[in-house]
């Protein structure tokens, strides 16, 4: 199995965990440590309110702060079912710029495989920092 394929299999088992009764829209990512062999799982926990929907990307990041502290990231990996597959949102892009860099290279894939690859500088060029 590929580095690839482990970080695809290991955001679609989160996937099956999604909370998503409300969209029915599940979502699993998986965030690669860099230099190490070590993907952190994350799936879209939905809220009744709606507004207190925590994000696959999201879920992954403050797992693996949680888990490593603010260690430095590869990859992260997001599985949908979608055609074509789905991008972060402008709010996880957001919060995955606080802990990496503009080469965080961002896989989209389906469980059969990625489908897309960009980073994290393409997908959002001007992130907000506060100095
Ligand atoms: N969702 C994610 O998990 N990641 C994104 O980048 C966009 C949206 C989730 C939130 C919600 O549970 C569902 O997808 C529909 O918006």
């Amino acid at each position: 199995m590929t580095d690839l394929d482990r970080a695809v299999a290991v955001a679609t088992e989160a996937r099956r965990n999604s909370y998503s009764p409300y969209s029915h829209f599940a979502v699993g990512a998986a965030l690669k440590l860099a230099g190490r062999d070590v993907y952190v799982p994350g799936c879209n926990v939905e809220n009744a309110s709606f507004g207190g929907t925590i994000c696959a990307e999201r879920s992954a990041v403050v797992a693996a702060v949680s888990l490593y502290g603010p260690v430095a990231f590869e990859s992260i990996t997001v599985v949908t079912d979608t055609d074509p597959p789905a991008f972060p949102c402008a709010f996880c892009r957001g919060v995955l710029s606080e802990f990496c860099g503009p080469d965080l290279i961002v896989y989209l894939a389906t469980p059969e495989g990625v489908k897309t690859t960009t980073t994290l500088g393409a997908i959002l060029p001007h992130p907000f920092k506060l100095v």
